[in-house]
């Protein structure tokens, strides 16, 4: 049951302890607590009420891969529920090479609350939360980037008032972010489609599960090739970069593959009079999004970008004990 926003909103504690790895550790109701908490902590920080839920604990952020939002609303969100952050560079940790996964998470665990990561293969977050004691939660992997898709979902439900029945349409690459945003929308009962073309379309395995959850809640997941059929009756449309953090060796050939695959004026206009552009960020205008409508829609992206901060506190408080 979604919980009510209210001035004394409950903190659930039934996910003590919990990583925040795909998604799937969580059940529908669970994801609804956690955009209401979102929305709760949102509240707070604009009426800069204070929020230190986690006094006297510390956070760290190990960072394998570039970032300005995740960074940095990670640092001010750990901050700000009164924690210690502090960041772990490759040259210092270098995960899985200097020492075992295992004994890295385990040692961690003994100094640390919490542990948020951000790397290239989601086997090693896994091996983590398999090896910690304290919440491991993906900042990013190559699979998935559920922070992510916890403040676009926010984003829309404030946007629109209510998730279930609305379709999101992706149009590019079948990434880590198609992935999140499959399991992300299944979850809420949003209808989504992935229109990439083939060959970079997500992976089967991910677009199976994500079907069956949506069928639980009474949605869709869809792909196709099709940008124009794929974005009719969009409420949200969405995209990202065509060449993701480590795969600049690629990236004048997805130029070419992806050339048909922009969000911009023409083909918005087969979505919804009232729909709405989200981007993760960082974008690369003219590619995957044109300046126009990037424009256009930055205020609701910005939203979008700042309600990172916003859903990781609520994460946070929501599992770290
Ligand atoms: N959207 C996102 O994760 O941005 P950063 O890569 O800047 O953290
Ligand atoms: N797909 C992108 C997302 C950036 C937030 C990447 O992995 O680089």
């Amino acid at each position: 049951m979604p919980v009510s926003i209210t001035e004394s909103h409950p903190v659930p504690t039934h996910m003590k302890g919990r990583d925040f790895l795909t998604f799937l550790e969580y059940s529908p109701a669970e994801l609804q607590e956690l955009l209401s908490l979102a929305a709760y902590l949102k509240k707070m920080k604009r009426s800069r009420t204070p929020h230190r839920l986690l006094e006297g604990r510390s956070v760290a952020m190990y960072f394998e891969k570039p970032s300005n939002r995740t960074r940095c609303s990670f640092e001010v969100g750990i901050y700000d529920l009164g924690m210690h952050p502090f960041m772990l560079r490759k040259d210092e940790i270098n995960l899985g090479v200097r020492e075992t996964i295992a004994d890295t998470a385990r040692t961690l665990a003994r100094y640390v609350d919490g542990v948020m990561i951000r790397t290239f293969a989601q086997k090693d977050v896994e091996e983590m939360a398999q090896w910690s004691s304290v919440p491991i939660i993906n900042g990013l992997t190559d699979d998935y980037h559920p922070c992510q898709v916890l403040a676009d979902l926010l984003t829309v439900q404030e946007h629109f008032g209510e998730l279930k029945g609305r379709k999101l349409t992706y149009v590019g690459d079948g990434n880590n972010m198609a992935n999140s945003l499959m399991l992300g929308c299944a979850m809420v009962g949003m209808d989504v489609t992935i229109a990439s073309p083939s060959g970079y379309q997500p992976r089967p395995d991910i677009v199976a599960q994500a079907q069956s959850i949506a069928k639980e809640n009474g949605a869709t997941v869809a792909v196709s090739d099709d940008v124009k059929g794929a974005v009719k009756n969009a409420s949200v449309v969405y995209t990202d970069v065509w060449a993701s953090m480590g795969q600049e060796a690629e990236a004048e050939a997805r130029k070419v593959a992806f050339k048909d695959y922009q969000v911009n004026a023409a083909n918005m206009a087969n979505a919804l009079p009232e729909a709405i552009v989200l981007h993760c960020l960082p974008a690369h205008r003219g590619e995957e999004i044109s300046e126009e409508v990037l424009e256009k829609f930055a205020p609701v992206i910005f939203e979008q970008a700042e309600n990172r901060l916003h859903a990781q506190k609520a994460v946070m408080a929501a599992v770290i004990e």
